[in-house]
């Protein structure tokens, strides 16, 4: 939840008459909200009634259930994942591997190659995706958001929505925040606007603009909107569009955030990696690695200090650059470094930093407070020989 915007036409109040302009009955009100009434909340105005609806039924549609693999399988140990591997196939709606959990967050690799031909609303949770490749636009009740690599594209809870794919070759890592996801507090005045040292402003995020739906094209029906809640899909049949909004105004919405606007921090000697956090959940953050200067004590080591981070598991999506501090990592690896295991550069890293100046590393990190669950999806796209890999070789 961003910032108060408005789009097409709203009345002067909330919760009052909302004539339609040809005189034929009203505009229908609906008010999403968050932690009941008292959270962030939208808007929107239909043409239609939102409950005017076909049964709901099971379906077909959507991806399977995060279930943790055997556990003999999850022996604690630094492990790295080739989302590279991922087929290729399908529609956003469809093809996301679930890989890693806990019960605060899933988080998923899709590498769609269709645009979504059913709407979905997710309601376990506001969903973080970050555009590993592609380009393309989300289609919601919010209007058109355009979305391009390298971009964060967050979709609150509860919006009814559409992938579209322009081109090729999408890759997406999915985050699926199961309670609410946010701009961290300390970024934001007692106003609740972004501070001047934050690590964004206003500016950098994308917002919807324009309508999905225009009142031309009439009732536009039937339409198929998928739902999600506690993993299991079901669906129903709007004989009208769903997305069948004249306006809209409030602080819920979907926005992207391109991963270079962000304005990373730089210190005399190394910062936490906290430092670059970018958004927050409960029971996880995510954090930004963009290029950057390094740190500029005349001793200091630019390459991340050994450490054993005892309440927090780690992953980390490599996305480009070159990764001083690892070997054997490439563009679509994704490390888990669990807590109680100590992990930090390889082998050599450590020394081969001193004295450099920048880094041009470009990566996604989640460090989450409760340990995740692996997959079985997730096992079979794992080097297992990633652990011993920090083994240092006699000379
Ligand atoms: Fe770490």
């Amino acid at each position: 939840m961003l910032d108060y915007q408005r789009r097409g036409t709203v009345p002067e109040k909330h919760h009052i008459v909302f004539d339609r302009p040809d005189g034929k009955g009203v505009y229908y009100e609906e008010c999403i909200t968050r932690r009941g009434f008292d959270g962030a909340y939208a808007i929107l105005y239909h043409a239609f009634p939102t409950t005017d609806d076909g049964a709901v039924r099971k379906t077909t549609r959507g991806w399977s259930a995060p279930i943790a693999a055997n556990f003999e399988d999850q022996t604690l140990r630094r492990r790295l994942f080739d989302a590279n591997k991922v087929p290729r196939g399908g529609q956003m709606l469809d093809c996301r591997i679930p890989v890693m959990f806990n019960c605060d967050l899933v988080m998923l690799l899709a590498n769609p190659t269709q645009s979504d031909d059913a709407y979905f609303t997710n309601g376990d949770g506001d969903e973080l995706v970050y555009v590993y490749a592609g380009s393309g636009k989300l289609e919601s009740s919010f209007g058109w958001l355009p979305f391009k690599e390298g971009d964060y594209v967050w979709i609150p809870k509860g919006v009814i929505h559409r992938w579209h794919l322009e081109g090729e070759g999408h890759s997406f890592l999915v985050m699926e925040a199961r309670k609410e996801l946010r701009i961290p507090t300390q970024f934001r005045n007692a106003t609740g606007q972004l501070k001047m040292d934050a690590p964004y402003c206003h500016r950098d995020f994308v917002r919807p603009e324009g309508m999905a739906w225009e009142p031309s094209q009439g009732a536009g029906g039937p339409h198929t909107v998928v739902y999600k809640v506690r993993d299991k899909f079901s669906e129903r049949t709007m004989p009208h569009h769903p997305l069948d909004i004249v306006g809209w105004d409030g602080t819920m919405y979907p926005v992207a955030f391109p991963i270079l606007k962000f304005q990373p921090r730089i210190g005399q000697i190394h910062l936490p990696p906290t430092a670059h956090m970018t958004f927050a959940g409960e029971g996880f953050i995510v954090c930004s690695f963009v290029p950057r200067v390094t740190d500029f004590h005349p001793k200091a080591i630019p390459c991340p200090y050994p450490h054993t981070s005892v309440d927090c598991d780690e992953v980390l999506l490599y996305i480009r650059g070159n990764f001083t501090s690892r070997k054997g990592v490439g563009p679509g690896c994704m490390s888990l470094h669990p807590m109680g295991v100590p992990h930090g550069p390889h082998p050599g890293a450590y020394e081969r930093s001193i004295g450099s100046e920048r880094t041009d590393e470009l990566a996604v990190m989640v460090d989450t407070f409760v340990p995740l669950d692996i997959t079985a999806n997730a096992l079979a796209l794992e080097t297992p020989e990633y652990h011993d890999t920090w083994k240092i070789q006699p000379k």
